[in-house]
This record gives C-alpha cells, structure tokens and sequence, in this order.
C-alpha cells in the first residue's frame, strides 16, 4: 500500500499526541483525525455509554475510507475495544498493549504505576495487561487531568498543584519503576509529571502510550520513506468548538491544523 488513509480517535485533544508521533513514522499517509469534543470526558461514563460513543467514531472513520483505525485513546480501548472490532472491518490499533509491551522490554518484572482515567482504572484493563508480561502496576485514576488539558492549561500552577496530589498521593502506596501515560492527554504534561516526580523523590521513568501506539501502527505498513514522499495530508473533524480545537489543536500537534470540520454525531 503506498499512501494509507489512517483513522485516528480520541474523545478530545489526546490523539493528537499519537498523530504526531505517527507523523515522521508514516510520512506520506492522509489522516482523518475525530474528536469527540461534545460528549468528553468519557473516563467519567459508563461502559455502555463509552462503546456507545466509541463505536459510532469508529463507524464514521471507516467510512471516511480509513484503511486502520488507531483507538487513540485509553478509555476507549479499555473499555470498548471487542465492541469496535466486532463493528468494523478494518484493522483497528488500541493503545494499552502497545505501551505495556514497551514497559515489559524496557523494564521487565518491574513495578509501574499506570495514570489514567476512572473509566480504565475501574476496567482493570492495564492491570491484566501488565500482570500479562510479568508487571506489578498500581493504578491511579487522575480524573482532572483531561479537563485541565483540553483548557490548554499544560503550563500552569494548578495543574502542577493537582499533579503534585495525584502523585504525592500515588507514591504513599507503591514505589514504580515506570509510570506509564495510560491517557493520551497525558503526554501534553509529561513533562510536568517528570518534573513533579523528581521534586517528590521519585526517579521513575515515564513511558507514553503514545509513542508505543505510533511504532505499533507503523509496523502494519511497509512504507520506505523516499525523499519524494509526499508530506502527510490531515482531514480533522471534532464534535463541538471546532475553532477552540484548530487552534489549540495546531499547538498540540506541533503541525498546523487548516479547518477543522463540525461533526454532529449520535446524541
Ligand atoms: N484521552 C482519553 C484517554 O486516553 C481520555 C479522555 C477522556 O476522559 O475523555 O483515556
């Protein structure tokens, strides 16, 4: 396949953080980009509620002719993906074993310590995950983390005070190797996580679903970059404040996003 159309979706702004490491990976595919922006956060809704929203996302991706869809994001794949898999017909990429696995090769038997959601801490995917490939993980659900991220606050005291609870409160009960980004929003603040951790004595080492997921989709493609390649095309949709998501959208991305495009799905 020389030019693939690749799916990508999340509830908000978090999948951009795998799009743009799919970016350099996969350089000349066409992505179609779904934000779910009316009905986030999904880590606070039922599991009926999140496969309800998950699938209908995936169904529109698919017939905007992707030829793979990435679930970038851990809710969704935690909570719902047999229920996308069984509702399309192309490939589909989550994004818990990639980063497990990850987590497995570079510290195997190793204690972590999982941030995410309610919704996938309540699923316990990540912990059978990991006690698969021979983890020990501690499971810590970060509920206002996404709010603060799709508010674009990635720099800012409150979200640094909030990060030095959750984390403060996380390392009472355990002492991980790793931590890993179990929410794709994550990564627009690894940073202050990193930095956080260090102030509170820990030196564990942060590992994003997101790179793990991108090196995960790229092995589904045997794609040569040549000099030639052209550069990747975007189609982007979100299901509510399309201007707020192209802007912010741009910066998350690191990539300049055109025109995002309203989506009025389900209800
Ligand atoms: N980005 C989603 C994830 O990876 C979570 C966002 C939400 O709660 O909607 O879990």
């Amino acid at each position: 396949m020389s030019s693939p159309t690749i799916g990508v979706f999340d509830s908000g702004f978090g999948g951009l953080t795998v799009l743009r490491e799919l970016l350099p990976l996969i350089r000349g595919a066409h992505y179609v980009y779904l934000g779910d922006t009316a009905r986030l956060p999904y880590g606070a809704k039922s599991q009926t509620t999140i496969a309800r929203y998950a699938v209908e996302s995936a169904r529109f991706l698919e017939q905007h002719n992707a030829d793979l869809l990435v679930i970038a994001c851990n809710t969704a794949t935690a909570l719902a993906l047999p229920q996308i898999e069984a509702a399309v017909s192309i490939p589909v990429v989550g994004v818990i074993e990639p980063v497990v696995c990850a987590a497995q090769q570079r510290h195997p038997n190793a204690d972590v310590l999982v941030l995410a959601t309610s919704a996938t801490v309540q699923s316990q995917a990540y912990r059978q995950h990991c006690e698969a490939h021979g983890l020990r993980a501690t499971e810590k659900a970060c509920p206002l983390l996404v709010p603060l991220v799709e508010e674009g606050w990635t720099d800012h005291h409150v979200t640094r005070e909030v990060l030095s609870i959750y984390l403060r409160e996380a390392l009472e009960t355990c002492n991980p190797q790793a931590i890993l980004l179990g929410c794709t929003h994550y990564p627009l603040i690894a940073s202050a996580i990193e930095s956080m951790l260090r102030t509170l004595g820990s030196q564990a080492v942060v590992i994003d679903s997101a790179q793990a997921t991108a090196a995960a989709v790229a092995s589904h493609f045997d794609i040569t970059p040549l000099p030639s390649t052209p550069p990747a095309t975007f189609e982007c949709y979100a299901t509510d404040s399309v201007e707020k998501f192209r802007l912010l959208g741009s910066q998350f991305l690191a990539h300049p996003i055109d025109k995002v495009q309203l989506l009025n799905i389900g209800g």
